[in-house]
Order: C-alpha cells, then structure tokens, then sequence
C-alpha cells in the first residue's frame, strides 16, 4: 500500500517537472565527413514550435520543411521500433522519436551524433563496424536438427518422411523459465545507444560492444542452441568480454530495457564456471 503511494506521488512530481513551453531553441551539429570535413564543426541553432507531446525528432523534421532542408538526419517508424534515430540529445544517447521536448531541461536542446561511430554528415553516422559485430556473434540459432536446408523447398508429405527427416522436422519444447533466460535480451532493436555509452568501444574498435555482447548471451542462453563451445571461443579472448569494466553505462541508455551489461557479467560467469582453461584467461587479462 505504502508502495503504491509512493508511486502515485513520484508520477505527480515527474509530471509537475514537465515544461509547458510553446517554443524551443534546438542546436544541430553540422559537418559533412565525406565532403573531407573531418576536423572542424559548428551548431546550426533553430527555434521550433513546440507541444507538450512534440518530440525531438518532430523538431528536426519541422526545421527539415520550413527552415533548413540541408541537414541530415536518419529516422524510419518514428515509434522507437527501428532503432534509425539514435543521436546524443544534450550530451546522451537517446532516440529522438522516443524523447518528449516537455521532459528535458532548459531552453534549448542540442543534438550531436553518436559518439563511437564514424561520422557521416549532421546528425547521421556509419553503422557499419557496430553490425559487423553483431554479425560476428552469428545471431542465430545453431541446431543441426533445425536445418531448413534438409527439408528442401517443396513440402514433403508425411507419408514419405523417414525417420531421420523426422528427428530433422521435431518440436522443439521451452518451458516460461527457458525463455525468460533470454527474452529480454531479443527486445533489442539495434539502435547503437549502447555502444555509444561505452567508454571500452571508444578505445578498442575490435571490442565487441555491448549491444553484441548482450546478443551472444542471448543465444548462448537458448536451450535450442547447440554450438556452446564456438560461441564462447569467439568472445573469450583479450578483445573479447573480458574488456567490460562494468561502467554499465549501456544499460541505463538502453530506451527497450534490454540491460546489455547484465547480459556481458552472465557470459562471464558463464565462461568462469564452464571453462577448464581459467589460469589461461587471467594470463590474457594482465597481458593486456
Ligand atoms: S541493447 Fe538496447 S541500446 Fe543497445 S542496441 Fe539494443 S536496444 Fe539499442
Ligand atoms: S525512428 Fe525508428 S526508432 Fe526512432
């Protein structure tokens, strides 16, 4: 009871911090990288009409149509689904379809790009390396009895299905506590929040990131799949996850409540309970 009216209260006071302003100055980083503008920068600032519900990105799509069509901005489903929007928004990483005008402080807003990635132009970054790695961890179920490619494409009637393609063809059963192992790390929508928050991507490119990471747990956690050992081989080495500090940075910026840097500690202890080779990684630690 006590709990709930402490709740209720919070809501009010979050609520109450809400701004009600009708205008807002918005501040967008300009440079155009592959115009060979590497090293210098400045702000365009904008003043845009704003509703309590506006968000910022409904500010940079007005200052798009009527002030300046040059700038450049990545967006898609505008409903935090497609992970196109991400952008440092006063300094954090946020998408900016998921962020309210009305939620942040002070009267004017400044968006940057995405630290950790290469820069493109405006507000847009190059998320090449972020989905090679994602790529690296094979996100995808391994299981030599799942394999569509035995079945073909046509339809095998069931009277002509031996047994192998049988074993080949079975169910494969999770109880609730099988998926909850792993649940909340498919909610990720790769928007690269994550990986800007993390100062180990900053330095080491070959760092997998926590967006990666948290999806090689993701599958190394799933009872279907069966290729334990070369999941741990590919994260198990001094570029590996063994580099997360635990800033757990990730985790707060993450807007789809994945938390990444859990997911990087389990795959650890998962490696230190599992691995018969322990002396070797903490050789590998200090060799760093
Ligand atoms: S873990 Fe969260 S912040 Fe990171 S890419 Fe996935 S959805 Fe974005
Ligand atoms: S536009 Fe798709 S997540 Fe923001």
């Amino acid at each position: 009871m006590l709990t709930g009216v402490k709740r209720t209260h919070t809501k009010l006071i979050e609520v109450s911090k809400e701004s009600s302003r009708d205008k807002i100055m918005i501040g967008v980083f300009r440079r155009n990288t592959v115009k060979g503008d590497t090293h210098s920068h400045h702000y365009d600032t904008f003043e845009v009409p704003v509703k309590r519900w506006t968000t910022v990105l409904d500010t940079l799509l007005y200052v798009k149509e009527h002030l300046d069509p040059s700038i450049s901005i990545r967006y898609s489903c505008r409903m935090a689904s497609c992970g196109s929007c991400g952008m440092k928004i006063n300094g954090t990483p946020r998408l900016a379809c998921f962020t309210r005008v009305s939620e942040l402080e002070g009267d004017k807003i400044t968006c940057t790009p995405l630290s950790n990635f290469p820069h493109i132009r405006d507000l847009v970054t190059d998320f090449f390396y972020f989905f090679e790695h994602h790529r690296n961890m094979k996100p995808y179920i391994h299981n030599e009895y799942a394999d569509i490619k035995q079945r073909g494409a046509e339809i095998i009637p069931s009277k002509d299905i031996d047994d192998a393609n049988t074993k080949l063809l079975r169910e494969f059963k999770q109880t609730p506590e099988d998926v909850e192992r792993y649940s909340q790390f498919s909610y990720c929508i790769k928007c690269g929040l994550c990986y800007s928050a993390c100062p180990t991507a900053g330095e080491d490119l070959k760092y997998p990131g926590p967006q990666a990471l948290a999806q090689m747990y993701r599958y190394v956690a799933d009872t279907r799949d069966n290729a334990l050992k070369e999941r741990l081989d590919i994260v198990d080495n001094r570029h590996g996850v063994w580099r997360c500090h635990f800033p757990a940075s990730c985790s707060v910026v993450c807007p789809k409540g994945v938390d990444p840097a859990l997911g990087i500690q389990l795959l650890k202890s998962y490696l230190l309970g599992k691995s018969k080779r322990k002396e070797k990684k903490i050789a590998e630690l200090f060799d760093r």
